[in-house]
């Protein structure tokens, strides 16, 4: 178990450069599965647990999964030996559900555990297991893992409830190598489908209208491996512009696409940051104080759910009151631990009403969820005092060498082991 240090009260001032998205990385790993000839190299992967996980659930299916010394993911799937999934490593990642859509296309057959993840509210699978059964499948519910049969998938029409990510994502995997056309309805329009969508394309897939709301999957009957590279973090991208927008910063981010950031970017220059694109990067200047603004989390390309944390945590030092409204997930348990930094949020049902404080004051917190941990570190980074956040575990997950480039930006941030009562311990010779 290890903790945070962060000594705030500095601006953030330098060059970041971002790394790979993970939500796409996830994605297109076990795409790549789905190739029965070939290798699939994958470049620009972020190193996290939650990829590694990802890469641990394909080998147990009998994926060859390997990382060479450029960081590069090869990946060999000619035989998939094994249609069950076991606990202990889908619950640690709700993408991990996305094997049940592999092993379906591959194998017809799936045993994969409802999957686990952030702590955020009820997450249920239901609107994948819905669409799987559209497939054709046949499903049932046993000791919490989902079964699943078919003999052939069969292309269908779907509707995608709520135009939820993952499932637009585990449909499109299944659907890839199934019988005819499928059509999904209210599909998810995130950059991280459409990154799939191009990557099944080179694989010699057929997968048209990502990026819309209606993506038609011509089904093959095979699938060759590729060398392709991830899109950038649109969330690491959104969470380095909060960072310096908090802490009153001067940042350039190398290696964004901005058009995937449009709406944060809005939202901040709405707040008195100047943001400045050349290329691929952004420089980010933050004014002396932020103003308030009023934000609503949208699906793709409105304000996404995953920056809703590091915004709320900028605007609790604005000048003046916010309001921000959560649409897309139960995602304010990290509101309690702001408030132990000194900030001022009412939290009633969906909605945040954040009255700007002066100044944050660092305090010890605890991580709840992954992009709450990244709201939390960038608090800290503009709190006045030290800072200790414990549960940094979940933002290993997903954020690449976090500290590393905060730490280039002058951020004064630090990792420390934190002891446990079994430390105490000398080992004891077995008893046998
Ligand atoms: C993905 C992202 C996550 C992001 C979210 C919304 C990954 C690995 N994770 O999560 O970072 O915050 O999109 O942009 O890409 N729902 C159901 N039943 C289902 C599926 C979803 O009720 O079967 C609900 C969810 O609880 C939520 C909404 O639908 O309220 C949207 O969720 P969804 O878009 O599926 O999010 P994820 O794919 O889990």
């Amino acid at each position: 178990m290890a903790r945070l240090i962060v000594e705030g009260g500095r601006p953030l001032q330098g060059s970041v450069e971002i790394s790979g998205a993970k939500n796409s990385a996830l994605a297109i790993i076990v795409a790549a599965a789905l190739a029965e000839e070939g290798e699939s190299i994958l470049e620009n992967i972020p190193q996290g647990s939650d990829i590694g996980t990802i890469c641990l659930i394909l080998r147990e299916l009998g994926v060859k999964v390997w990382f060479d010394d450029v960081g590069r993911l090869h990946l060999r799937a000619e035989k998939l030996n094994k249609f069950q999934a076991s606990y202990d490593l889908v619950r640690r990642m709700r993408a991990s559900f996305y094997s049940a859509g592999l092993l379906l296309a591959r194998m017809g057959q799936a045993e994969v555990p409802l999957p686990g993840g952030c702590a955020i509210g009820s997450r249920p699978v239901d609107f994948h297991i819905k669409g799987f059964t559209q497939l054709g499948a046949e499903i049932s519910i046993e000791h919490g893992f989902m079964k699943a049969e078919a003999k052939e998938l069969k292309g269908a029409q779907i509707y995608v409830n709520r135009a939820s990510v993952g499932t637009t994502i585990n449909l499109m995997i299944a659907a890839s190598l199934a019988k005819g056309t499928t059509v999904l309805e209210n599909a998810a329009k995130e950059p991280e489908v459409v990154d799939l969508a191009i990557f099944l394309n080179g694989m010699g897939g057929k997968v048209r209208g990502a990026g819309t709301d209606t993506i038609r999957i011509e089904g093959v009957s095979g699938l060759r491996g590729i060398e392709y590279s991830i899109i950038p973090d649109r969330i690491e991208t959104g969470t380095f512009m909060f960072a310096a927008a908090i802490t009153g910063g001067d940042v350039t981010l190398k290696s964004v696409v901005a058009e995937h950031v449009r709406v944060p970017i809005v939202k901040l220059e709405e707040a008195g940051v100047i943001i400045e694109r050349k290329d691929n990067e952004l420089r980010v200047r933050a004014p002396q104080r932020l103003k308030a603004i009023d934000v609503e989390t949208m699906p793709y390309p409105g304000f996404p759910t995953d920056l809703q944390q590091p915004l709320v945590a900028s605007l609790s030092v604005a000048e003046g009151t916010s309001v921000v409204r959560e649409t897309i997930f139960d995602r304010f348990r990290y509101i309690d631990e702001l408030r132990r930094m000194g900030a001022d949020i009412k939290t009633e049902r969906g909605t945040a009403i954040v009255r700007g404080v002066k100044q944050l004051t660092g305090a010890p917190v605890e991580i709840t969820d992954l992009r709450a941990g990244a709201a939390l570190t960038i608090a800290a980074l503009a709190a006045e005092g030290r800072t200790d956040l414990y549960g940094v575990e979940i933002l290993d997950r997903g954020y690449e060498l976090f500290e590393e480039k905060l730490q280039n930006l002058g951020g004064r941030i630090y990792r420390k082991k934190t002891a446990e009562g079994r430390d105490l311990f000398a080992p004891r010779p077995s008893r046998k």
